[in-house]
């Protein structure tokens, strides 16, 4: 991994492994036939197929050990199981919420938090929202705002927090659309569709005192909560020093609540969860989980999965893990701009995200550069990325079918966590400079059959 700036010795994945899962090594003519068969969408290849997984970070990581043993003391009780005291503990530890609503992942959270704060014709503001996130806001006819600072949009900007919300928009928006029209505002930490950018703890400070003027509760969507946390360590002054677990516990109580998808820094395969230190909020949350997820004690899980998420919340603040984590984002965002690839600067704590529009400039962004580089790894290497571009935020007017392109054409390598040793990820970065040499020769897509919405997970194209 990278050096460690203080000692300038490798970062070493701070695991051994005691489980392993073998991976089969394809061939580039097999490789041709799976993505023909596929219709050129890596949504519908089979995980056999792939030999380095980098589609999300999401459910994909490794447990440890304890995590495993935690499943054996899962207490599958209907009604207020030990798994479910843990699980409550843990999180109100580290969070210090006052409810805790388990979930079976974080857009189950979402779905049942604005439909209970949003009504019809709301503003809700976010840094910016995840797919998910703004599917749910749209789906209660409300309006999801994204406000994320300019250096946000611009891909080479070195800002180091660039998921900050600016607070200026904020208040415009707030004096523009009326307190009576914003239940909640929103941060995501870190931002994902931003680049998997960090908040600091200055404007999760800034914006509170903004919204506090007028009244208005902030959640956090607390996916990577703990990345988050370790940027604020390593680049905020006066946090150098403060243990992260702290640096959790400040960034939360300025929130009222949050939304997880345990899925991420939970370091589980499935779970969720949602918070509120309003109890009037959290009755009528539970009313509603019952109805899809289930009683306010399993919330869609089993007892052992509460366990699991319990263990996993202290094993993500842990920063032999955080510093482990980071590198390894940072190892392959260095090395792949070493070769020439513009990526979103700096690497965030997830992922590493090219943007396929200047590497491929003699693709129009109707004929999706994204999917075409995309696809490209899959072929050359067998790894599996994902389109963050027109493909997935293209929108197509019902009446002209005229489509407008996304704002930008990103292809996201996502790390799961604990999953991948420095050889794979030098694997990626060899199989990246081969496509480097290659890039003028790619062509462009044409979609040929799609749905209405969500298109990417199952749209059919062809090469032009
Ligand atoms: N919020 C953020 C910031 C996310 O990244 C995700 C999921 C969710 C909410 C929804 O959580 O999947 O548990 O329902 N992101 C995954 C990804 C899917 O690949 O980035 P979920």
């Amino acid at each position: 991994m990278s050096s460690d700036h203080k000692t300038f010795r490798t970062v070493i994945e701070p695991f051994t492994i005691k489980s392993v899962e073998p991976l089969r090594l394809t061939t580039k003519e097999e490789r041709i036939g799976i993505l023909e068969e596929a219709k050129h969408n890596l949504f519908k290849i089979k995980s056999q197929d792939v030999i380095i997984d980098l589609l999300t970070d999401s459910g994909t990581g490794a447990m440890s050990s304890e995590q495993w043993a935690a499943i054996m003391r899962g207490d599958e009780s209907y009604a207020g199981s030990l798994s479910f005291q843990r699980f409550e503990a843990a999180v109100q530890d580290l969070m210090g919420f006052k409810n805790v609503i388990p979930t079976h992942q974080g857009r189950a959270a979402e779905r049942i938090l604005f439909s209970v704060m949003c009504k019809p014709g709301d503003v809700v503001p976010n840094n910016t929202h995840f797919d998910t996130t703004r599917a749910n806001v749209e789906f209660q006819h409300a309006e999801a705002r994204d406000l994320v600072i300019n250096e946000g949009l611009d891909p080479q900007s070195r800002h180091p927090f660039k998921g900050n919300m600016d607070p200026e928009k904020l208040e415009e928006t707030i004096k523009d659309v009326g307190v009576d029209r914003i239940p909640l505002c929103m941060l995501t930490i870190t931002n994902n569709s931003g680049g998997g950018q960090p908040v600091s703890m200055g404007n999760v400070k800034a914006v509170k005192a903004v919204l506090d003027k007028y009244g208005i509760p902030l959640y956090f969507d607390a996916a990577r909560f703990a990345e988050n946390a370790y940027f604020i360590k390593l680049r905020e002054p006066g946090y150098e020093e403060i243990p992260v677990k702290e640096i959790v516990r400040e960034m939360m109580g300025y929130a009222d609540g949050c939304t997880m998808s345990a899925k991420k820094d939970g370091m589980v395969n499935i779970g969720g969860f949602l918070c509120t230190n309003s109890d009037v909020l959290a009755q009528q949350e539970k009313d509603l989980l019952i109805l899809t997820e289930g009683f306010p004690t399993y919330g869609g899980l089993a007892g052992r999965d509460l366990d699991a998420i319990a263990v996993g919340l202290t094993e993500v603040v842990q920063e032999d893990y955080l510093k482990y984590r980071l590198a390894e984002a940072r190892y392959l965002g260095e090395h792949l701009a070493e070769i020439g690839y513009p990526i979103v600067q700096p690497p965030g704590g997830h992922a590493v995200y090219i943007d396929a529009k200047e590497l491929l400039p003699h693709i129009p962004p109707l004929q999706y550069p994204g999917q075409s580089l995309s696809t490209a790894f899959f072929l050359e290497g067998g790894i599996r990325t994902v389109e963050i571009g027109s493909v997935m935020f293209g929108k197509i007017d019902e009446k002209t079918g005229v489509e407008t392109p996304g704002h930008m054409e990103l292809v996201r390598l996502a790390l799961p966590r604990r999953t991948h040793t420095q050889s794979h990820i030098d694997y990626v970065v060899e199989v990246a400079r081969e496509l480097y040499d290659k890039r003028a020769s790619l062509r462009g897509y044409k979609i040929t059959k799609q749905p209405k919405f969500l298109r990417h997970f199952s749209a059919e194209f062809s090469p032009i």
